[in-house]
């Protein structure tokens, strides 16, 4: 296969895939520290068979994304954020915190080395970024590892759910992908592995994504796939849910915010009741990776949801959508301290 270089790319028809863009950041964690982190060119990691990760799952991950901007340069969007988050995760692992500034230079570092990757203004697309810390080194026991590595690798991406713009069907789940008091509020990889086969069953079924109830009560709204969900009502009320088993989504914070300051909407975070969807006029999926995905409808057994008209999202959810996107591209002003350029030397 030939290899994919920043030349030969086709930013117009980006999915959502891995590439081995070349550089990537990593730093190890020995004797109760963390060696200075540095660029390296190899993607393979090599660690003994009896690692924590491999067994007991002992990693976290975060995701965010670089944009080119019209004038050409680059720019994060809340990259402190994710570091935060990372060491929540971190924490509930008991995995050695990661520095807050050393892993926003380490971001900025593998942005900067791979800056022919991001791709160009206009495309849509963007460079999505995996910070992940794993445990590794030689112990069977369940007990948490001695050595980590933390890495950070870059992709160009398209949309996560196909279509962009376009809205999606999604199918309420029978399974939890997390537990009542588990660790569904943290980016870890077990959260994803339980997501695995009900997000198979969904897709095979037809629908883009499962959306995940409460595992307590399985009567209010969790997740949607990987992303948060909010639904908007007529009289202009943004609604999300409100739960400690929800991994607390920036994009989904970013846009309360937004619809607050910049939309006079009221935001309220608390129960969304599957059988009382029928309140929201609008619904959509956030993250990272989903930006902001319509929803067209949810199926919950027999009934059926509908939040557009055919193939067109909603008009809040598209103003949102705008403001939210023209601000990560630098075309919209941004709340202070939200956007972080990139220095390319
Ligand atoms: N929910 C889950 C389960 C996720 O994996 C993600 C992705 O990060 C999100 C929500 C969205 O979070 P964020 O907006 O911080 O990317
Ligand atoms: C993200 O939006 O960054 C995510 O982590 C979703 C991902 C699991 C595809």
């Amino acid at each position: 296969m030939t290899k994919v270089t920043p030349e030969t790319m086709d930013w117009d028809n980006l999915g959502f895939a891995y590439v081995d863009t070349g550089k990537r950041y990593r730093a190890y964690y020995k004797d109760g520290a963390w060696s200075p982190g540095s660029i390296e060119t190899d993607k393979m990691v090599t660690i003994s068979e009896s690692s924590n990760v491999l067994h007991y799952g002992q990693t976290c991950f975060e995701g965010l994304k670089a944009y080119r901007t019209k004038d050409g340069a680059i720019q994060l969007f809340r990259p402190d954020e994710n570091a935060k988050r990372m060491n929540r995760s971190a924490e509930k692992l008991l995995m050695p915190a990661f520095p807050e500034e050393w892993f926003v230079e380490a971001v900025h570092q593998v942005v900067a080395a791979n800056a022919d990757w991001v791709p160009p203004y206009g495309t849509g697309a963007s460079l999505y970024i995996r910070p992940v810390m794993f445990g590794i080194g030689d112990g069977i026991g369940v007990v948490p590892a001695d050595e980590y590595i933390f890495s950070v690798f870059v992709m160009p991406v398209g949309p996560y759910f196909k279509g962009g713009l376009k809205p999606g069907n999604f199918v309420i789940s029978d399974y939890d992908r997390a537990a009542p008091r588990g660790t569904g509020s943290q980016k870890v990889a077990g959260n994803y592995a339980a997501s695995l086969q009900p997000g198979m069953l969904a897709k095979k079924a037809g629908y883009a994504d499962a959306i995940y109830l409460d595992p307590e009560t399985h009567s209010k709204i969790e997740e949607v796939g990987a992303a948060n969900f909010f639904g908007i009502t007529a009289d202009n009320h943004l609604v999300t849910p409100q739960s400690p088993s929800i991994l607390p989504s920036i994009t989904k914070y970013s846009i309360l915010h937004l619809a607050q300051e910049r939309f006079e909407m009221t935001v309220e975070e608390g129960d969304v009741y599957v059988d009382q969807l029928d309140r929201f006029v609008e619904a959509g999926a956030c993250g990272t990776a989903a930006v902001i995905t319509p929803i067209g409808s949810i199926t919950a057994g027999e009934t059926v949801y509908r939040f557009t008209e055919g193939d067109q999202a909603g008009p809040k959810l598209k103003a949102l959508y705008e403001e939210l996107v023209g601000i990560q591209y630098g075309d919209r002003p941004a709340p202070e301290g939200w956007i972080q350029k990139v220095e390319i030397s």
